[in-house]
């Protein structure tokens, strides 16, 4: 393959990634020659406009984070030298994928203390709206959460419950039943993920701060969580969240606040017991909708088909 004419790692252009999925390659290496200098302008803009927002509105562990990862302001980071520094801390490392990881795999790899990492960027001119995770959603937004032992233990927590998914619905004969009962299971860690890890807001001395990372990679939105009118914030109830349907194409209208680390990982074990009580094989329909692949994936842990 001609490195200089496939010299491109835009998200939806990048002839690299495209060849990896048609091997079927999942985890693949980062190919830093392959970013172009386009590609860097684009991280060296997305982290300038975000810097002052993060003093502003971030967690003090995700800014304790951003220091000691070193993360260069210029230029795309190397996953090689991200987990230089993150993997002392926590045991946590960011892992290359070539694209969407299916649900089951992606909570095993957070058991495992692996993060599966997009390596491409998104389009210069997008720099605002992006509807699937890039590497500076992925780096910038989730990464420096990882450096902090109470966060990565609450996602390791996660990925346990995701074995504990494959084990309860293992223990239901009907199949039709089975995979009824995994989608709402699964719709409802989706939908606690999702208003946690990706648009989690905490409580702090100074007012509220923004500790997920759907939030903390959005120049527009980091601000609005926090200060709009137009947002509802309210303390996290197990019961809501996994009964409360998420739209991903704009501005959240509805957020939820943790009191601590600590706090969002009891949360989690919380939600285990629920799990195993049965009290999430029937949440409310709506979105997200659930995939045969994700499906497929928890099915396979548990040696079962869809
Ligand atoms: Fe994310």
């Amino acid at each position: 393959m001609n490195a200089v004419a496939n010299s491109d790692l835009t998200t939806g252009h990048a002839p690299f990634i495209e060849e990896a999925q048609r091997q079927g390659d999942l985890y693949i290496r980062q190919p830093y020659e392959l970013y172009s200098a386009e590609n860097h302008e684009t991280w060296r803009m997305l982290y300038r406009r975000l810097r002052p927002r993060w003093d502003q509105y971030a967690n003090e562990r995700f800014q304790a984070g951003i220091e000691s990862l070193c993360l260069p302001q210029d230029r795309i980071p190397r996953l090689e030298d991200v987990n230089r520094f993150l993997s002392p801390l926590t045991g946590f490392r960011a892992r290359a994928v070539s694209g969407y990881v299916p649900a089951f795999v992606f909570f095993d790899c957070l058991r495992n203390r692996e993060f599966p990492t997009t390596v491409t960027i998104r389009q210069a001119g997008r720099l605002d709206y992006l509807p699937e995770p890039d590497i500076f959603h992925d780096i910038a937004g989730h990464v420096p959460m990882h450096t902090d032992r109470h966060f990565a233990e609450t996602l390791v927590r996660f990925g346990e419950c995701a074995h504990t998914a494959a084990a309860v619905v293992s223990e239901i004969r009907d199949p039709a039943e089975r995979v009824r009962t995994l989608t709402s299971i699964f719709r409802a860690m989706a939908r606690f993920f999702w208003f946690t890890i990706e648009f989690g807001l905490m409580r702090s001395r100074d007012g509220l701060r923004v500790y997920g990372s759907g939030l903390l990679s959005s120049f527009g939105e980091i601000e609005h969580a926090v200060s709009s009118p137009d947002v509802q914030r309210y303390p996290l109830q197990i019961e809501w969240a996994i009964n409360q349907a998420f739209e991903i194409d704009h501005y959240q209208p509805l957020l939820f606040i943790v009191d601590s680390f600590d706090h969002l990982y009891s949360l989690v074990d919380e939600l285990e017991r629920w799990m195993k009580a049965g009290k999430l094989n029937h949440v409310a329909p709506g979105e997200p909708e659930v995939n045969e692949v994700d499906l497929r994936s928890f099915l396979e842990a548990a040696h079962l088909t869809l």
